[in-house]
């Protein structure tokens, strides 16, 4: 055991920490001692199963030695230097993205910042900048950020920004000035309910489009496309935690080039692996103008994104001067990480083995949909996997009925993920539960099937627990 008095260490972060996600009162400290592989270890020494990845985001796993070595190799080196310089890190980490993962078939150019959010930020920003248009399309349901530009395009109410009051259905808060009226929500592409109201697959009209992208393009025309910038869009939903029909992206990527607007794609989450292919792009045979990535760029070890330009716009922007930079864009250190994390998972074949793992970790969730009366759907690809949780089965009709609308605090007024989330932790396994309904499940590249047969014990106990709450 560790020398270090967690009791102290819990009463300074409850003091003195700003926290997310909860009021005062709702927030209770959980330190953490260390992280290795897929699992982390409490204070108290309980080792749980990160059957969530953090925030879907370690994708190498925690502490992954070829990143570690990287990081003391350019420690050694290197305090810092600005974007305005090159460091072999960052040239190493761009070629491997644009020729080894074959990013430059369609790509011109890689900007490197520190956040998912500043990278999305960007993209919103150069699309705007490309088109001289104002405005942003994006879907309910959307996660893309969270600071205060941003954040509008966010299709889940309590993401924008908002505050939340505490106990069970909250009160929002909104900020005053947003979201952006340059913001504009499509629906998602979520046929287990659909928001427009159609059964997928008979949705198509006779030309064979879906509804979802016929509304689309109808809003784009009612806003007026002359004035739309791009349509900003995430693979899969990572927040929202949904699955888009196949035909989806081949449409929409149709639309956008017939229309003559940006198609800007987020990959924050799911690039780098996340659902079997480098790039969620690549699942439905498109190509994207703009895309932001972040998270399994390196594997989270350090903060590092980026944001990429089809050869078109980076032809635009090598005439002009950006006239801003980023004192932690291209950090040293993290553009190490990202070089090493890349060789990493280009050498360990890792994308055969997400193909691998994912296929059985749908088989054991689809097990437990057809076991359990309380999980009304299984969703997913490669590592990752949303289980939408259902009081009644037959009706769809979820335990909390606001849903997707909005945020819930983490009390018994949530009892889908609560009764989930805790069971599965007390069994050690830590899920991810940020919407009412729905848990999150994803793992890194680096587990085995055996771990994830441990995380679907417990999930299974959980969802036993539940089954007694349906009707
Ligand atoms: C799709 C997507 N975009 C943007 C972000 C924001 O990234 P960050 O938290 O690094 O700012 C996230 C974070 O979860 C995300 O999932």
């Amino acid at each position: 055991m560790s020398a270090v008095n967690w009791d102290q260490i819990r009463e300074w972060d409850e003091k003195y920490v700003f926290h997310v996600l909860a009021t005062k009162d709702e927030y209770h400290s959980l330190p953490v001692e260390s992280a290795e592989g897929c699992y982390v270890t409490l204070a108290d020494g309980r080792r749980i199963f990160d059957f969530a990845n953090q925030l879907v985001c370690v994708n190498m796993g925690h502490r992954h030695p070829r990143i570690q070595k990287a990081i003391r190799e350019a420690l050694d080196k290197f305090g810092y230097v600005w974007e305005g310089m090159t460091t072999e890190y960052r040239s190493r980490a761009a070629k491997l993205i644009m020729e080894d993962m074959g990013v430059g078939s369609w790509a011109g150019r890689i900007r490197f910042l520190a956040t998912g959010t500043e990278a999305v930020e960007t993209m919103v920003l150069m699309a705007k900048l490309f088109t001289g248009r104002r405005n942003i399309v994006t879907r309910s349901y959307d996660y893309h950020g969270w600071t205060n530009a941003l954040s509008g395009a966010n299709g889940v109410r309590g993401y924008r920004s908002s505050l939340a009051s505490g106990g069970g259905r909250p009160s929002i808060r909104d900020v005053p000035d947003a979201p952006s009226p340059n913001y504009h929500y499509a629906p998602a592409p979520q046929c287990y309910r659909c928001p427009i109201g159609h059964t997928y697959p008979n949705c198509k009209d006779k030309s064979g489009t879906l509804a979802c992208v016929k509304a689309t393009e109808h809003l784009i025309q009612v806003i007026g496309i002359e004035t739309v910038a791009g349509f900003l869009t995430e693979p899969a939903q990572g927040a929202g935690m949904i699955h888009p029909p196949k035909e989806y992206f081949p449409q929409i990527r149709e639309m956008t080039r017939r229309l003559g607007i940006l198609w800007l794609d987020d990959e924050v989450m799911t690039g780098f692996g996340r659902l079997g292919e480098w790039f969620g792009y690549e699942v439905y045979d498109v190509t994207p103008d703009i895309m932001s990535v972040a998270k399994g760029l390196v594997s989270s070890a350090v903060p590092a994104s980026g944001v990429v330009l089809s050869k078109e716009v980076a032809a635009f922007f090598d005439h002009w001067r950006f006239s801003t930079m980023s004192t932690f864009g291209s950090h040293p250190l993290a553009m190490a990480a990202v070089a090493a994390n890349l060789q990493a998972m280009l050498e360990e074949n890792i994308l055969e083995r997400v193909r691998k793992l994912g296929a059985h970790l749908g088989t054991r969730l689809q097990e437990l949909e057809a076991r359990h009366p309380s999980v009304g759907l299984v969703s997913g690809r490669g590592l990752m996997w949303a289980v939408e949780l259902v009081k009644n089965k037959q009706t769809r009709e979820p335990f909390v009925t606001v849903d997707r609308y909005s945020i819930y605090a983490k009390t018994e007024a949530v009892p889908a993920s609560q009764v989930v989330g805790r069971i599965a932790f007390e069994e050690g396994v830590a899920v991810g539960a940020f919407l009412p309904n729905s848990i999150r499940l994803a793992t890194a590249f680096i587990a085995t099937e055996a771990d994830i047969d441990f995380g679907i014990r417990a999930m299974d106990k959980g969802l036993t627990e539940l089954d007694k709450q349906c009707e």
